[in-house]
């Protein structure tokens, strides 16, 4: 049909601006790519669940009940507000992070006198307390190291046993005009993903960029398919 061809800017309630934005991000050229790209998730939502029954597999789930308390925890650059909400079967802490400004905080250490690439990373782990890392360079170009891994190599120094909720990384710079959200380069990557196996359990990525674009995949593996993994490494 003719009709299905036509630019997508020319659907009613889409315009130049959406346009572009469907272009770019989920490759929509035309009315007919429109009606074939389908959901790659469904998300039930005549569906509640029970908090005695949250379990690692349910990413998106629907609760009922209520707030009991408001907190804030920690001091500083970790302060976050925390929620207790109750249903009949327990009871589940949520927390926020106060938009991006906790990972925003991790960017001032940042040392790129070369790049000028300030990249801020941090981590949640489950004890609560947030450590943040930020790139930092050298001379020796090679000799730097990323945001990522300078706060997941102390966090595996400092607490070893305590395991990864969230990783959150920004950049900002005075020097390139960045509007999109940051992407992990390969060894990072890597590196997350080996923690992530270690601790038996989905480390949750938010990537984020300095027009607050956020991109959240909730494990590291499905950022690195394939992955090198230590089974490879096996002695004969
Ligand atoms: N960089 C990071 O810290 N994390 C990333 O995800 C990408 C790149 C740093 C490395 C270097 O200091 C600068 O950004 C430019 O590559």
């Amino acid at each position: 049909m003719a009709i299905l061809e036509n630019p997508i800017e020319y659907l009613k309630g889409v315009g130049p601006t959406r346009a572009e934005l469907l272009k770019k991000e989920l490759s929509i050229y035309t009315f007919s790519d429109l009606l074939y790209h389908f959901p790659f998730r469904y998300i039930d939502k005549s569906l509640i669940y029970n908090i005695c029954d949250l379990s690692e597999d349910l990413p998106y789930i629907q609760l009922r009940g209520k707030i009991i308390k408001f907190e804030e925890k920690g001091k500083f650059r970790s302060k976050r507000l925390i929620a207790y909400f109750q249903d009949d079967t327990g009871i589940i802490e949520l927390v926020w992070f106060k938009g991006a400004r906790w990972i925003k905080e991790a960017i001032p250490t940042a040392y790129a006198p070369y790049s000028g690439f300030l990249v801020g990373a941090s981590i949640l782990l489950e004890n609560g307390e947030i450590i943040n890392g930020s790139n930092q360079e050298n001379v020796a170009y090679p000799s730097g190291l990323c945001a990522e891994r300078v706060a997941i190599f102390y966090v595996g120094a400092k607490y070893p046993n305590v395991k990864i909720l969230t990783i959150a990384v920004t950049v900002f710079s005075k020097s390139f005009n960045v509007t999109d959200v940051i992407s992990p380069c390969g060894a990072c990557r890597q590196v997350m993903a080996e923690y992530e196996d270690k601790q038996d359990q989905p480390i949750k990525v938010i990537l984020h960029s300095p027009n607050d674009t956020v991109l959240i995949s909730d494990k590291v593996s499905d950022l690195l398919p394939f992955m090198f993994k230590s089974p490879h490494l096996k002695k004969h």
